[in-house]
């Protein structure tokens, strides 16, 4: 069955498009039919990250407002032909899709592809919370600090409101060495302080940078947060795979 996935975070600049880019090139390069959909009006960025910014011609609200049919403004993207990207419109604002449309858009989307993940806006206005009422399941993406923490807190209470199932987390920018020393939240530490469930954590990594840079996903580069995003989609799809113990002090003969 279909579901419809929002990424959310509350806090800004946390790693919201780079992890639905990776995740949603993960899932179809597994051959699931995967639309990643940039819900980000008037800031979008996941063209840019799946390298698709030269073939934009319509974007979703084009779609929302009937000037086109949803096919014309779906993107496919040729490092993985199982995804496509919807695209948010580069002016504009989320006035200009209201729940009820967003709604309608992603039922139609659940029809053609398995894997509806929609990249939410920072903060938790009108945007994120129409985009959150048209999902099935939200991942929660924080970084391991106060602030963010706080933030997806009141993402958490928002998602109780709208009757929507606890979000799944995942702990981006983790610095191993910084746990180790005490100086960083651990990703457990971050899911206990949530009381939400772990699905993965993302090293800090340069290569996340170095493949934005040359507008393409970080599961185009061989590197730490590949491995981890590689990970995450085992478990996305129900796989088990257990977390790393690099962030767990080498103890005699083993990890604890
Ligand atoms: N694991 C990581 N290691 C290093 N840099 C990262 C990592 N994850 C994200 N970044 C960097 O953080 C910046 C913000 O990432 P991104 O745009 O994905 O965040 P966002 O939550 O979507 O932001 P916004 O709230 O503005 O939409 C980018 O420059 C990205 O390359
Ligand atoms: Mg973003």
């Amino acid at each position: 069955m279909s579901q419809a996935w929002v990424i959310v975070s509350g806090k800004g600049g946390v790693g919201k498009s780079t992890i639905t880019a990776a995740l949603a090139v993960a899932l179809a390069r597994r051959q699931l039919m995967t639309v990643a959909v940039d819900t980000d009006i008037g800031l979008r960025s996941l063209d840019i990250l799946l390298g698709l910014q030269n073939k934009i011609v319509y974007d979703m609200v084009d779609v929302a407002n009937k000037d086109c049919k949803l096919k014309y403004a779906l993107v496919q993207y040729a490092g993985a032909p199982a995804l496509s990207l919807l695209p948010a419109s580069q002016l504009g604002s989320s006035a200009d899709v209201n729940a009820e449309l967003m709604g309608k858009l992603v039922r139609k989307l659940k029809k053609r592809f398995s894997y509806v993940l929609m990249d939410a806006p920072a903060g938790l206005e009108r945007g994120v919370t129409n985009t959150l009422h048209s999902a099935d399941h939200a991942l929660l993406i924080v970084t391991p600090d106060d602030v963010s923490i706080r933030d997806a807190e009141r993402v958490i209470t928002l998602l109780a409101q709208l009757h929507k199932p606890r979000p799944l987390l995942i702990v981006n920018r983790v610095v191993p060495e910084l746990v180790l020393r005490g100086e960083m939240y651990s990703p457990q530490t971050v899911a206990n302080t949530l009381d939400v469930p772990l699905l993965g954590y993302v090293p800090e990594d340069r290569a996340v940078l170095r493949a934005l840079n040359r507008h393409q996903t970080v599961m185009d580069e061989d590197c730490p947060a590949r491995q981890a995003l590689e990970r995450i989609s085992q478990r996305f799809v129900g796989e088990y795979v257990p977390m790393p113990s690099h962030t767990k002090r080498r103890w005699f003969f083993g990890w604890r």
